[in-house]
């Protein structure tokens, strides 16, 4: 049996002929000492995967790796916004740190401001100067005083900050087709309108060019509490009222199922008219869990990522009702809001604020399994956007409270970072022995000659050596990140920022077969070039 050193082996992460590799793994494993034979003989947790390279799925779009923002806990107060004149440092009241994090992992869509705030948010409370913004409370998180010092013109500054495309999710709940008209209206009418002139007059003369709307959110809960053909009714109010502004034609998101729930989504389609279909229908689907961050059982870890196949069914299926009412497939599947629940901790929430959760291995590989899947579904997606980026449930960064100068990238920034290099990319078809499981899973992508390669290794008790064949391709050069630990209830501390981040790791190639150890507890993105 094959196995390779954690952590720093002699040769990271570059191309090793099949010989470097033994030679490498010789002092550690008595399988170097092995007939070549009984080398090559598959080990109990290996993993035979046939890559069908010149096999597209669809393309992996940069939306699929999307975030969201909302008014809750210290996502955007003390998260991302800490204001002009904190002595956080800060860009234009941005937090410095988490802008230069953002701008590096490149965020292709933020979705915001909710999420249940959406619902009871009014606009016209978040423009104009901040000493005149009338002070609100947050209903849905905790009943605080919202100053809305945050607002759209603070939202669009942030958005071009960081380079990514905004997303405003409308109110539909407790607002009128109006409100999310004007707002339209404010956003994009270049100018000569009261509208548009109070965007120039609040400084932003150019328009935003905002092109997602979402109509509502979770409106089968707390937007609302309606049946699907109640919300599809209201939908269409809305979408009356939702014209072109500047040339933008507004790209509308309807609220989707709660999970897999066809009961929604069959009643909201079957009250729609042709005419009047929605651009994006949005599902939330969240793994529970149910146990503190950082002190899961194994059992309760895995049923935690049992639910990734689930969310895989889930998107197959949507998409099949969603075409079943329109066969060209105009509307677009979204997974507007996904992640990892786990038990809130009162104390750490009442210190850095509701939603609050640790990232640890155990997040990281739960991520990594979403993002594995909409690569795989990838001809059925458009956009995921993972719940939220800063301080809420697994988020990508982390600062210590709402008034702390740190900010740390969790273990779920490092696996986005990991998939990065899919983007844009052709996902393809990938045989494995189980293509849905949550302890083992694969997904590959190619653009020319650039192949990547994605394995999980999410079994706690065992190493897993995998054979990738490329059927036909050889691979001249390859190098390979991992993210690991021994502990699915570590991550990333203010103590050890670092604690959990990628390390190159060691892949081999030989002839048409790319060969990678997967320590147990592991997420591994390798990078090769066809021949
Ligand atoms: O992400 C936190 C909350 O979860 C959102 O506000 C809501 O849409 C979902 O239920």
């Amino acid at each position: 049996m094959r196995s390779l050193p954690r952590g720093k082996a002699p040769m990271l992460g570059r191309f090793m002929s099949r010989r470097q590799f033994a030679q490498s793994t010789a002092a550690l494993s008595l399988s170097a000492l092995l007939p070549r034979a009984l080398f090559s003989a598959p080990a109990s947790n290996a993993q035979e995967i046939v890559i069908h390279t010149d096999n597209e799925i669809g393309t992996v779009r940069p939306e699929l790796h999307g975030q969201f923002a909302e008014h809750v806990g210290s996502c955007i107060y003390g998260g991302l916004w800490v204001g002009k004149n904190s002595p956080i440092p800060n860009i234009n009241g941005y937090r410095k740190a988490a802008v230069e994090y953002l701008r590096e992992l490149g965020i292709p869509v933020l979705r915001w401001p909710g999420g249940c705030f959406a619902d009871d948010y009014h606009w016209r409370d978040g423009i104009g100067p901040v000493e005149k913004r009338p002070k609100r409370v947050n209903m849905h998180w905790g009943g605080y005083v919202e100053d809305n010092s945050f607002g759209t013109d603070e939202f669009i500054g942030f958005c071009r900050e960081i380079g990514a495309e905004p997303y405003i999710c409308g109110n539909v709940g407790s607002g009128t087709p109006a409100e999310l008209r004007d707002w339209m209206e404010y956003c994009n009418f270049p100018s000569g309108s009261s509208l548009s002139d109070a965007r120039a007059a609040n400084g932003s003369p150019e328009p935003f060019k905002v092109r997602y709307w979402g109509v509502g959110n979770e409106n089968w809960g707390c937007g609302g509490a309606m049946t699907g053909r109640e919300y599809g009714d209201l939908y269409r109010r809305f979408a009356v009222f939702a014209p072109s502004f500047g040339g933008i034609k507004p790209f509308l998101i309807a609220c989707g199922p709660n999970r897999n729930d066809a009961v929604w989504s069959r009643d909201f389609m079957s009250g729609l008219s042709p005419r009047l279909l929605p651009d994006g229908f949005a599902m939330h689907y969240y793994a529970e869990g149910g146990m503190p961050s950082d002190a899961y059982s194994n059992e309760g870890m895995t049923a935690q990522l049992a639910t990734f196949p689930l969310l895989e069914q889930a998107v197959i299926q949507q998409r099949a009702l969603l075409d079943g009412y329109d066969s060209g497939r105009n509307i677009a599947l979204i997974v507007d809001e996904w992640g990892v629940h786990d038990r809130l901790a009162s104390a750490e929430e009442k210190e850095y604020g509701r939603l609050w959760q640790s990232c640890t291995m155990r997040s990281a590989l739960a991520v990594a399994l979403g993002l594995n899947l909409f690569n795989r579904q990838a001809d059925k997606l458009l956009m995921c956007n993972l719940a939220q980026m800063v301080n809420v449930r697994a988020p990508l960064l982390q600062t210590d409270g709402p008034k702390g100068q740190q900010c740390l990238r969790t273990t779920v920034y490092h696996v986005f970072a990991l998939f990065k290099p899919h983007r844009a990319k052709k996902a393809l078809r990938v045989e494995t022995q189980n293509p849905s499981s949550a302890e083992f899973s694969v997904s590959a992508s190619r653009a020319g000659s650039d192949l990547i390669l994605t394995f999980i290794n999410a079994r706690d008790g065992a190493d897993v050596q995998v054979e990738c064949s490329l059927r036909g391709e050889r691979a001249g050069a390859a190098s390979a990140q991992i993210l690991h630990s021994d502990d699915s209830n570590a991550g990333n501390s203010f103590d050890h920022p670092d604690q959990i981040s990628p390390q190159t790791h060691p892949v081999n190639l030989d002839g048409e077969t790319v060969l990678i150890d997967l320590p147990r507890l592991s997420v591994v993105t390798a990078s090769a070039q066809l021949a």
